[in-house]
């Protein structure tokens, strides 16, 4: 690793702004091949809302009628009280909490595979933060509301019944075991994954940031059960050195005037200030939040490799092999 400020700028992206376009614009779809060596970081454009590049196709469709092979579940659940509190460390905790959803076979952080350089800006903006609150020695701590709404996944037996496109088993039938270019060029043209699985929905978050000390505190709170007064107080300005804003992965100008007027706490020395905790207890406000929130945003993803459709076992071993030792010093390096 290089250094915070190289990581920080490697994901911002995922928080970035969102798929403001839905899924299919995105060029999100069910056994659609993707690059994670290359055009992955392009795809997180997409994803999170840097739309530079929606024109250049970051998919490509590589699976002969993978859509018969497709099922849409609902995965809308009674959230109305669900608010997830999370204790980040560091900011590669941060980073996995943003990526939850994002899975990516060979891959174990793939938000280093997500993103392409991001600015500390962007970064922060995204997280809802100033720049200067991703200093070294900071902790977080992530408020969040959650709502997925549907979950579109490939068949459990796909892998059985679903083809490569012809184009794609001639150019397999080229490639030479051992020259590892050719493995490579193919995945540049076709990709390295397939998407087996994404949900769509959105998820409403709070970054806030704490001096050690005070996070060790509240973290010994939580484990002591805290009460939510307490709660409420370490989550308010009096314990925080930064109290991100309540912010979205879809697109959050919608709600910000919701959020600005409903969701306004008051410290007992009278400052007001924004806490996505006053949802705590209120399902009249978290039902009111859902009808803002976006529906379309990618909020996971589940990539695997495309190996898995080779014939021969012998170059599936061998595309595998070289993908994954790429991968892994994709990850060791960003
Ligand atoms: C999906 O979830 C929504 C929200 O809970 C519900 O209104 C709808 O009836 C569900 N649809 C199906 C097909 O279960
Ligand atoms: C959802 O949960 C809230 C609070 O826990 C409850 O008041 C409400 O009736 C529930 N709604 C449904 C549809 O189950
Ligand atoms: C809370 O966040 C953690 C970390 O991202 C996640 O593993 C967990 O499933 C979340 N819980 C809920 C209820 O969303
Ligand atoms: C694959 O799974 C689907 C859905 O579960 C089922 O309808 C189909 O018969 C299965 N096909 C094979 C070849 O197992
Ligand atoms: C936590 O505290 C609440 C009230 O403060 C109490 O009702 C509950 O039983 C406590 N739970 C545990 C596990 O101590």
């Amino acid at each position: 690793m290089m250094g915070h400020g190289m990581v920080a700028a490697a994901v911002l992206l995922v928080f970035r702004a969102a798929v403001l376009m839905d899924a299919a614009a995105a060029n999100v779809d069910i056994g659609r091949g993707v690059d994670v060596l290359q055009r992955f970081g392009i795809i997180g454009d997409v994803l999170y809302g840097d739309v530079s590049n929606t024109k250049e196709t970051v998919t490509r469709d590589i699976l002969e009628g993978a859509d018969r092979f497709t099922e849409i579940l609902n995965v809308t659940k009674n959230h109305t009280n669900l608010l997830n509190i999370t204790f980040c460390p560091d900011l590669d905790c941060l980073f996995d909490v943003y990526f939850d959803g994002f899975q990516v076979e060979f891959a174990d952080k793939p938000w280093k595979l997500l993103t392409t350089s991001r600015s500390l800006h962007m970064i922060s903006d995204r997280f809802g933060l100033p720049d200067m609150a991703m200093g070294f020695g900071q902790k977080f701590v992530i408020v969040s509301y959650r709502r997925p709404l549907k979950r579109i996944k490939t068949y459990d037996n796909f892998t059985q019944i679903a083809e490569l496109k012809s184009t794609l088993v001639e150019k397999i039938k080229c490639i030479s075991i051992g020259i590892e270019s050719m493995v490579t060029d193919f995945i540049a043209e076709y990709g390295s994954h397939y998407i087996d699985e994404y949900t769509i929905g959105d998820t409403v978050f709070q970054v806030l940031v704490y001096l050690p000390v005070f996070y060790d505190m509240f973290y010994k709170c939580v484990l002591n059960n805290c009460s939510e007064s307490d709660t409420a107080l370490y989550l308010s300005p009096v314990y925080t050195e930064y109290q991100g804003q309540v912010t979205s992965i879809g697109s959050k100008d919608i709600m910000e005037k919701w959020i600005e007027t409903n969701l306004q706490m008051e410290t007992s020395q009278g400052d007001k200030y924004v806490s996505l905790y006053a949802l705590k207890n209120r399902p009249d406000l978290c039902r009111e939040l859902a009808t803002h929130m976006d529906g379309q945003s990618v909020v996971g993803l589940h990539l695997k490799v495309v190996s898995t459709f080779f014939a021969d076992p012998v170059k599936r071993t061998w595309f595998a092999e070289v993908l994954d030792n790429h991968v892994k010093l994709r990850e060791v390096n960003l």
